[in-house]
């Protein structure tokens, strides 16, 4: 995990030894190529729509930071004490992957100073040394927001509702909102003395599994999935009943607020988070079509105390990371936002050597046309195959007549919904393609029922 280069380590970098090793991604990371990396992109596009309407705005924080930031996630933690990936540098500076992004959030905003309330947004790589599994990764990707410089409760509400929006533009309808909230510095002081008082008292019934928690981190007996452990869960003092008038009419007025919006959600007293820094508001949608070991999709909180604990003034936070490896399983368990079909409008096939290809791909582009071709000089069977598995409406064919006569012969293949057409093919001259374009495509649009042009290219 750590450490100055070893000696395995330099002599596979001189690459001697490893010159025939086929090489693999590290356990828990993966590729993205495509047509997956299509969604990604789809579904980014679709986060940004949303969080740009919002007024966020777009944060890129290092990967690497001095370990002392992730420290105040809680060294009691998981991500902190046993999964972050640490390292020394060169100069011997103690560093960490990032695990997560908000303590870098409070990082950049004691650093910066920005006006508040300071809205942005987020996504990338991050990184815990987690046991792999469908859902759990040790490189995994988030999408976040969160708002700095104020406690106002219809902050919380606009954070929440932004992450449900997104679900459902994305089609999502089994994404239950689960609600707590964890009360001020001193409501909790309290609460984890009442609860470790009565987890001394129930020692004995808690799984063997979980006992190390109950001084290391009492809170997480509360959300043990193992059954012993659970049944003196469900009989702990719960922080709710700890709440100051306060913090609980902060709460109320979440809550109020989530309903007005349409955002329906459930209360559960019993829901900490993994991370030490939350006060106040917590929250997490849980997708009912996944494991239930990996089924929370988004988790977020308030964090009034992280800024100054990282050397900021006083500065009230909240916020929401989703996984977003998570969310697409909880997409393809529900059938929806599946892969977009990204297919080139038109396929230049050009057995003359391919000059025409090159120019025509490229004029094509310039005017907002996907347009592609076949490498290598292929035959002109292997180009139209090529043509007809793109998905193209259209091909252009510039064979040695055409090349010597500046003219492209324009052949439709396919209308826009994929049906057959019987347009009829033709020769024009290059000068006149555009033109020519215009009318087939349109001819293509008005066959499929296209009325509103909705798949008409970029000529238009
Ligand atoms: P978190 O609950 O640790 O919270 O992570 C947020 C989400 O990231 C999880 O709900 C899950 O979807 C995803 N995730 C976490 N670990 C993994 C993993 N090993 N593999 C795949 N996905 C994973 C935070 O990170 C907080 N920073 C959230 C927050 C923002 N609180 C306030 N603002």
């Amino acid at each position: 995990m750590t450490g100055t280069p070893s000696e395995p380590a330099q002599a596979a970098a001189s690459g001697d030894a490893t010159a025939q090793k086929a090489f693999r991604t590290p356990i828990g990371t993966h590729d993205l190529a495509p047509p997956e990396s299509d969604r990604w992109v789809a579904l980014m596009g679709a986060f940004i729509g949303l969080a740009d309407r919002a007024g966020f705005g777009y944060l890129q924080t290092p990967i690497f930071e001095d370990i002392g930031v992730f420290a105040r996630i809680g060294e009691g933690t998981d991500v902190v004490g046993k999964e972050m990936y640490e390292f020394f540098d060169r100069s011997d500076r103690h560093l960490a992957l990032r695990p997560e992004c908000t303590a870098s959030v409070c990082r950049a905003f004691a650093q910066h100073r920005p006006t508040t309330p300071w809205k942005i947004w987020y996504q990338g790589p991050f990184f815990r040394y987690e046991a792999p599994q469908a859902g759990r990764y040790r490189q995994f990707h988030q999408i976040g927001a969160e708002t700095l410089g104020t406690d106002d409760a219809d902050a919380d509400v606009e954070i929440i509702a932004l992450a449900a929006d997104f679900f459902a533009a994305l089609g999502l309808a089994q994404v239950p909102l689960v609600l707590n909230s964890m009360g001020d510095a001193d409501t909790r002081a309290a609460y984890g003395e009442a609860l470790s008082v009565y987890l001394q008292r129930r020692v004995g019934d808690v799984d063997s599994e979980d006992r190390d928690k109950i001084e290391r981190h009492p809170l997480r007996i509360l959300d043990s999935k193992r059954e012993a452990t659970a049944a003196v869960a469900a009989e702990a003092p719960q922080i709710t009943d700890f709440l100051s008038p306060t913090t609980a009419a902060h709460f109320e007025r979440v809550r109020e607020g989530l309903d007005a919006l349409g955002v329906s959600h459930e209360v559960d007293p019993k829901l900490v988070r993994g991370l030490d820094y939350y006060t106040r508001t917590t929250f997490e949608f849980r997708a009912a079509s996944l494991d239930a070991a990996q089924d929370t999709i988004c988790g977020g909180g308030r964090y009034n105390g992280l800024v100054e604990a990282l050397g900021g003034p006083p500065t009230p936070g909240i916020g929401f990371a989703l996984g977003i490896e998570r969310l697409l399983l909880a997409c393809d368990a529900e059938g929806v936002f599946e892969v977009p079909t990204q297919r080139a409008e038109v396929w230049v096939v050009d057995i003359a050597g391919g000059a025409a290809a090159r120019d025509l791909t490229h004029d094509l582009r310039s005017v907002g046309i996907r347009a592609d071709r076949a490498f290598d000089d292929r035959s002109m069977r292997a180009q139209m195959r090529a043509a007809d598995r793109s998905g193209a409406e259209i091909a252009l064919i510039v064979g040695p007549d055409e090349a010597g006569a500046g003219t492209v012969t324009v052949r439709p293949l396919r209308r826009p919904d994929g049906g057959s057409t019987d347009e009829p093919q033709r020769t024009v001259a290059r000068t006149d393609l555009l033109g020519t374009l215009r009318t087939v495509f349109d001819a293509l649009n008005a066959a499929a029922g296209d009325t509103d042009g909705s798949h008409s290219s970029g000529l238009d």
